[in-house]
């Protein structure tokens, strides 16, 4: 197996960034440096540790929070900000977001210890559908409504089409409900200020399939494993973007 891998599974971090702590030197098998990202393992026979503390393979651990505004999506800030990690009193172990929500928007996040969970959810490469409430300034117009269904030209490219719906419609704002599956950084806020509309207030309300249900804010549940294996089957059965 590869370490990368190990370290992934053992929740020492995403794969991506189980390569960089190989190769940041923070890595020994057996006792001994280990540095190069690609070395294979036996999980086995070898004892790997991670900053001087042995890893285990952990229980996979997967939930699902209601994010509220104020918490970074986060493990850590070191200007000491509130993160999502303050709200999973109970959770025994490292858990990361799976992907990330502003530090405003409020609504649903993942969170895991399997770092190959983590990876595939969030590989840009597959369609998963994310679904938000926004209420942005001004009435929407129908241009700005069309624009965003045929996709918004951004400083990093064109977006692919969202997906969009008009809740209700009020004096000096719109509730919205919109769907995209990119996960490109600040995405929605870019997409309706490119078309004139900020955003005043973002909620995620689904990830594919999951809904928040009536999880209150600021609350996590597990998720069962046919919601897992759900949620496994549709990043890797997605269709690859060109
Ligand atoms: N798009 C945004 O602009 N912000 C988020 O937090 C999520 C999606």
């Amino acid at each position: 197996m590869r370490l990368a891998k190990y370290l992934a599974a053992a929740g020492a971090a995403s794969r991506r960034k189980a390569e960089q702590l190989i190769v940041e030197g923070r890595i020994k098998v057996n006792g001994v440096l280990v540095i190069e990202p690609g070395r294979v393992i036996n999980p086995h026979l070898d004892i790997i540790d991670f900053d001087g503390q042995i890893l285990k393979p952990q229980k996979k651990i997967y939930l699902m929070l209601n994010k509220p505004a104020g918490y970074l999506s986060s493990t850590y800030d070191p200007h000491g900000r509130p993160t999502v990690m303050d709200l999973l009193k109970g959770i025994q172990g490292r858990l990361y977001p799976v992907g990330r929500l502003d530090l405003d928007t409020r609504g649903l996040l993942l969170l895991s210890n399997d770092g190959e969970f983590t990876n595939k959810i969030i590989h840009p490469r597959y369609h998963v559908d994310k679904k938000y409430q926004v209420l942005v300034k001004g009435q929407l117009s129908e241009k700005a409504l069309r624009q965003l269904r045929k996709g918004v030209q951004l400083e990093d490219g064109l977006t692919s089409p969202a997906e969009v719906k008009v809740l209700q419609t009020n004096t000096n704002s719109t509730l919205i409900e919109m769907s995209i599956h990119e996960g490109r950084k600040r995405q929605v806020k870019r997409m309706l200020a490119q078309v004139g509309f900020p955003v005043i207030s973002l909620k995620r309300t689904a990830i594919a399939f999951l809904d928040l249900g009536n999880l209150e804010e600021g609350q996590y549940r597990h998720l069962d494993p046919h919601e897992v294996k759900g949620l496994l089957d549709l990043a890797q059965s997605g269709v690859p973007e060109k």
